[in-house]
């Protein structure tokens, strides 16, 4: 048998709120069952964070608010400077000030890491992912 540990959290209310209604749609028949998933789901996401090096391929996903001065001209700056390691990338605009930025990427996982890490860091960007489609 699994050993089983107990954790508490401290979360704003509203978040809690927000996700019991999404458990309570999506059927779990406990918070403890879909924080446990929830959980999972972090760890696999983030995973890739572990790989140190070799070639990847995946999608970078960037949701910034362009009313803030100076991110759009950072979020193109820097596509510009990982020119070598971006395929592509797509402009969505969400509403009239959130934009969102798919960026293909395909290139070396330590260079890939470092876009991932100057996008995070550009004030007024609210939301980094990246989804990564790499042979295990
Ligand atoms: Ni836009």
């Amino acid at each position: 048998m699994k050993k089983i540990a107990r954790i508490g959290v401290s979360l704003p209310e509203s978040l809690l709120n927000e996700f019991d209604l999404i458990i309570r749609t999506r059927g779990y028949s406990s918070r403890s069952e879909a924080i446990r998933d929830a959980i999972r789901n972090y760890i696999s996401e983030y995973k890739w964070m572990e790989k140190e090096d070799g070639e990847i391929i995946g999608v970078l996903t960037i949701i910034y608010d362009h009313d803030i001065r100076g991110v759009s001209d950072a979020v193109i700056d820097l596509q510009h400077e990982f020119g070598d390691i971006i395929t592509s990338s797509m402009h969505i605009h969400l509403s009239k000030d959130m934009c969102l930025e798919l960026v293909l990427v395909r290139g070396d996982m330590k260079r890939i890491k470092m876009l991932v890490d100057k996008t995070v860091s550009i004030k007024g960007v609210s939301n980094v992912k990246l989804i990564t489609a790499f042979r295990e």
